[in-house]
């Protein structure tokens, strides 16, 4: 996976089990992530479980942060209310690849009811693998951010 990174990660009680898997895969890979939670199976609500993982990526505490609910609905609309995050919700290989190549996205949100946990590892792969191409991308991006003012 190439250079160092400093990965979040959370979901809700309908994205425990993927977490689990998710966090094993960057174990594997060697990557440094804090998990934050939750620590248990009960009812949560993900707005507060998106938050601490859209805020240290916003305030450069990590590179990137990886979000799981039920469907990945929910954590992807909480994670784009946050200033500075551009979260997309990927279930299939070739949006991961291209949301880093076109949005430069820092956030990704994922289904654990949607997908199953093997196409779940190799989205997270190439999310994190796949560089920003730049060029005609950034006067998009650049644009996209001024949305916020
Ligand atoms: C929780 O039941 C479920 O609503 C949540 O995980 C997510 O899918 C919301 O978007």
């Amino acid at each position: 996976m190439g250079q160092i990174m400093k990965i979040a990660i959370s979901s809700d009680h309908g994205g425990n089990q993927l977490r689990q898997e998710i966090t094993q895969l960057l174990s594997e890979r060697g990557i440094e992530f804090e998990d934050f939670g939750p620590t248990t199976d009960d009812s949560v609500d993900y707005p507060d479980f998106a938050s601490p993982v859209c805020q240290g990526v916003a305030e450069g505490k990590f590179d990137r942060g990886i979000l799981i609910c039920g469907t990945g609905i929910g954590m992807s609309i909480a994670a784009n209310k946050v200033k500075g995050i551009r979260c997309a919700l990927v279930h299939d290989l070739f949006s991961a690849k291209a949301t880093r190549e076109h949005n430069d996205t820092n956030v990704l949100a994922m289904g654990e009811r949607v997908i199953g946990p093997g196409l779940a590892r190799e989205i997270v792969a190439t999310w994190l693998d796949t560089s920003f191409e730049g060029g005609r991308h950034e006067r998009r991006i650049s644009k996209l951010m001024d949305l916020e003012k």
